[in-house]
């Protein structure tokens, strides 16, 4: 691309950063939808995070994403703060305009538009959510307004995963939520929040020995290796299954819209997997 002293700027910032495969992401939709902006990444260590974010502002920056460890923390230096992401806990995306911070989380809106985009509804389903951190919360919360019929979390520390189906409920406004000590013998839905099964631990499964009921759909949201070793035995047993890859893509591309007040075309969006879906296959070669 030209950089021109009209060009806007966005950027990620996390700890660590140097895999991040965000710069790629989002360069590759600017240049695809014509947009004059640059992406770039940060490493921005504990301790460093207010320095960041008002330099960030200071230099009007368009936006900016927040990765690991920040998600959080970040909430303090923000003007405003969405709904959504209120009741989640945490911020994946910040808008800046007129000196003002107004922070998003769009993993979860990422994680609906995957499924969507296999014609996958949620409506009056059976959900089980594994695991309940950061994502999860952000899956769970945005899941709990699509009319799923429950949606069940799995857990090893089971406080943190009552606490989450706690805030589910309060935030659907009934009782759509609870925990479970073990997978049930039929669901409709089963998503994998947990880092078992990511590279370099590709062995690893959240449901080891697992019967899986074939009408089940199996989804994962780790997407290094593109089709876990959970995925791999779904599909043994006849299920449908989603990797993490359009998660990935969908929150990318949900941030630029927010940023840039303009709908990405699906287009675009199929390009965009498409390109990351070689990047990952190359690195696993
Ligand atoms: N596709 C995407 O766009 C996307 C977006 C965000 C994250 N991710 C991936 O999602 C994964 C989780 O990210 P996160 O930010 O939600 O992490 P997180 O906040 O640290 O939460 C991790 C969850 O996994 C559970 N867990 C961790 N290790 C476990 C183990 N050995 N056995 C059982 N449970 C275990 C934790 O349980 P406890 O509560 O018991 O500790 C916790 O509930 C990562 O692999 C990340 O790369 C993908």
């Amino acid at each position: 691309m030209t950089i021109t002293p009209n060009t806007s700027y966005a950027a990620v910032i996390g700890h660590p950063i140097a895999h991040s495969l965000s710069p790629r992401l989002h360069n590759s939709i600017y240049d695809i939808e014509g947009l004059d902006l640059l992406y770039l990444a940060f490493d921005i260590p504990h301790g460093k995070l207010r320095s960041a974010v008002e330099g960030l502002c200071s230099l009007s920056f368009s936006g900016f994403n927040v990765t690991i460890p920040h998600k959080e923390e970040v909430m303090v230096f923000l003007d405003e703060i969405d709904p959504v992401a209120a009741a989640i806990g945490a911020v994946n995306t910040v808008k800046i305009k007129d000196g003002r911070m107004f922070g998003y989380n769009t993993d979860g809106l990422g994680f609906l538009n995957s499924l969507k985009g296999q014609n996958i509804e949620c409506n009056g389903r059976s959900i089980l959510i594994l695991g309940a951190g950061g994502s999860a919360r952000a899956i769970g919360i945005t899941l709990a307004v699509e009319n799923p019929r429950e949606i069940l979390i799995l857990n090893r520390n089971r406080d943190r995963g009552e606490k989450l189906a706690m805030d589910i409920n309060d935030y659907a406004g009934y009782g759509l939520s609870k925990t479970v000590v073990e997978a049930p013998e039929k669901t409709d839905i089963i998503i994998n929040t947990t880092p078992l099964g990511m590279w370099p631990k590709v062995l690893d499964s959240p449901l080891a020995g697992y019967s899986f009921n074939p009408d089940t759909i199996v989804c994962d949201i780790v997407y290094n290796p593109l089709e876990t070793t959970l995925l791999r035995e779904a599909k043994k047993f006849g299920c449908k299954t989603v990797g993490g890859l359009g998660m990935l893509v969908g929150q990318g591309i949900k941030a630029v819209e927010i940023w840039t007040n303009k709908q990405i075309h699906d287009s675009t969006v199929r390009q965009v997997y498409d390109e990351l879906y070689s990047v990952l296959k190359e690195r696993s070669q």
